[in-house]
């Protein structure tokens, strides 16, 4: 079990990534208030400060030039976690470059994006956001969390998770056929509420809501 040992508080991200189809991401443009929520860092103050030491691995906000190596974990997770649900040649169609620009962007403007690092390199990252759909049943959305496979059961997805969302009541989406994220999700409180959509863009891959 991961344990933290130098505590920042949590920033309950308003990092709104979103996802318009596989090759082209968008970036909506509401910004946290931090009139409001003065508590919560920039990202230049979390990345100067790193809230989280883990078994040696470092989980921090990401700068610019972290994109590719996020991108990196994005498709390399798409590819291992989705083989079974997903056509090979979709999954190779995916552009790495593409999810990097992206992610580039997203930083640029400066949305939050949680990473893990060994040794330098980035294995997983996490996104919360604001919920998309109209009526969401949760005011805030874990959007992403991906690890690369090979740090699978490791321990630094439970900091990458509490990096984006703290214990804060939250929203997610993940494929329906997707066990061990669902172990992990039910871990940390969630439990599924019976809604399901289907992602056209995704091959008609079914995907369930889940609530904590
Ligand atoms: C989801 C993810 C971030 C979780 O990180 P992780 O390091 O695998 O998580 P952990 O090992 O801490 O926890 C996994 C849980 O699944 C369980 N598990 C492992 N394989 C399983 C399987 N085939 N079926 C069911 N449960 C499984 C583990 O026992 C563990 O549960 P436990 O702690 O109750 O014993 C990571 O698996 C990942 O990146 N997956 C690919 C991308 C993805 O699916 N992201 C979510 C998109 S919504």
């Amino acid at each position: 079990m991961a344990t933290l040992i130098q505590g920042r508080p949590y920033e309950v991200s308003s990092s709104l990534l979103s996802r318009s189809s596989v090759d082209t991401w968008t970036i909506e443009t509401r910004q946290p208030d931090r009139t409001e929520a003065t508590s919560i860092p920039t990202q230049a103050e979390c990345a100067a400060q790193p809230y989280d030491l883990v078994m040696g691995t470092l989980v921090n906000a990401a700068t610019v030039d972290d994109a590719a190596g996020i991108a990196h974990v994005n498709v390399a997770s798409w590819r291992q976690a989705y083989a079974h649900l997903l056509s090979p040649g979709f999954l190779a169609r995916i552009s790495e470059q593409d999810i990097a620009n992206g992610f580039r962007r997203a930083l640029e403007l400066g949305r939050t994006v949680w990473v893990a690092r060994v040794d330098d390199q980035i294995v997983g990252f996490a996104v919360a956001r604001e919920p998309r759909e109209e009526n969401p049943p949760r005011d805030l959305e874990l959007g992403l969390i991906y690890v690369l496979p090979g740090n699978h059961g490791s321990g630094l997805a439970q900091p990458l998770l509490d990096a984006a969302i703290g214990t804060a009541p939250c929203m997610l989406w993940v494929a329906s056929d997707n066990p061990r994220a669902h172990a992990f999700y039910r871990r940390n409180g969630f439990s599924f509420d019976g809604a399901t959509k289907i992602e056209d863009q995704w091959e008609n891959m079914q995907t369930s809501r889940m609530i904590r």
